[in-house]
């Protein structure tokens, strides 16, 4: 074992390479239905990738306390099937044609029956999770499940008008630093973790979540297509403002949040360019701004860990925020 206290990329990766395995076979028996539309809906997702972040921290958190069963597959299992159930969701409602580099699931199969095999996905994993026979796993999941609609609810009641930046924390918090809390949560319940402790590493998961979203919206502004394997620039085209917009709304020159606004009201481009956007915001600082509260929310993940004993899990768990804050898709 190094005695260095962050781990890199291969390390992490051979740490969890058979229980990741475990959870593809699983995830590929878990997603078979009598209707043939669902299976390759599902088929198709697995295939196209994706980087098993939720998964991975479930692990984490479960065997950096000792936990070595096969509820940690089941589980991992389950919080990739919800992640992948709100994405096909999410894609409809974004209108998004790409997803992990390839066409999105709508663009294939339309939007009615996407909206079905995201439901019959959701219910899987609920099934899945079942399985364990434990009321606190059923009761981290519902709640995740409501927060998670809440937040997409809120952002379209969003749409097109400035918000602060209390509001985009609490919506990226229920969308997306959710799930990261749940997974966080999910592993430490299966250790048998102390209330205490699994609400430490419950912080670790909300916060990382926080970082990882804010990263997502920062390469929806700068990132290339190719790279993100994903639309780019669709926040704006969606009227969503994201934090280093809204950075650049309440710091820039009158003429700067004029344009900015007639972008969200339109919902395109056709007014004021993607450039001109992306040159506001870098006159503004405000890509750094965005990133910089993406640094604090991944070094207050980190500080959470300190009630973990010291492992090479441990070790994974300190890197995962470097990664999240570096990663270019
Ligand atoms: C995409 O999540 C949805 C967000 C919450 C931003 P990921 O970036 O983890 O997607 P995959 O699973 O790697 O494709
Ligand atoms: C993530 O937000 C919402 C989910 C919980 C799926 P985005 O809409 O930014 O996610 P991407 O960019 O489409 O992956
Ligand atoms: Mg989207
Ligand atoms: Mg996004």
């Amino acid at each position: 074992m190094s005695t260095l206290a962050i781990a890199t990329a291969k390390e992490v990766f051979d740490l969890l390479r058979d229980d990741l395995r475990a959870i593809e076979r699983e995830l590929g028996t878990d997603a078979v239905s009598n209707v043939g539309a669902i299976t390759e809906i599902a088929d198709y997702l697995r295939a196209g990738g994706g980087k098993r972040i939720r998964p991975s921290l479930l692990l984490l958190a479960a065997r950096s306390q000792g936990y070595n069963g096969i509820g940690m597959i089941r589980l991992g299992t389950v919080v990739e099937m919800v992640h992948t159930a709100t994405l096909v969701h999410d894609d409809i409602i974004d209108s998004a044609d790409k997803r992990r580099g390839r066409p999105s699931a709508n663009t294939t199969w339309g939007n009615e029956k996407c909206v079905l095999a995201g439901d019959w996905l959701y219910m899987q994993a609920f099934r899945v999770a079942l399985e364990e026979h434990n009321f606190k796993v059923l009761d981290l999941l519902i709640s995740l499940t409501q927060q998670m609609v809440e937040g997409e609810l809120l952002q379209i009641e969003k749409l097109g008008l400035p918000i602060t930046e209390r509001e985009y924390y609490d919506l990226i918090y229920r969308k997306t630093a959710c799930l990261f809390h749940v997974s966080m949560r999910l592993g430490s319940v299966l250790a048998g973790a102390t209330e205490a402790l699994e609400t430490e590493l419950g912080e670790y998961g909300r916060n990382l979540g926080l970082a990882f979203q804010i990263v997502d919206d920062v390469l929806d502004l700068t990132a290339s297509e190719e790279v993100l394997g994903k639309p780019v620039a669709s926040d704006l085209r969606e009227g969503k403002a994201t934090l280093a917009v809204i950075h650049s709304l309440e710091h820039g020159s009158s003429a700067e949040r004029e344009a900015i606004s007639q972008v969200l009201d339109d919902r395109s481009f056709a007014r004021v360019k993607h450039s001109q956007i992306l040159d506001i915001l870098t006159r503004n600082g405000s890509v750094e701004y965005a990133m910089q509260a993406a640094f604090r929310f991944a070094e207050v993940a980190r500080k959470s860990l300190s009630g973990l004993p010291y492992s090479d899990f441990k070790r994974a768990l300190m890197w995962v925020p470097d990664f999240v804050v570096a990663r270019d898709k």
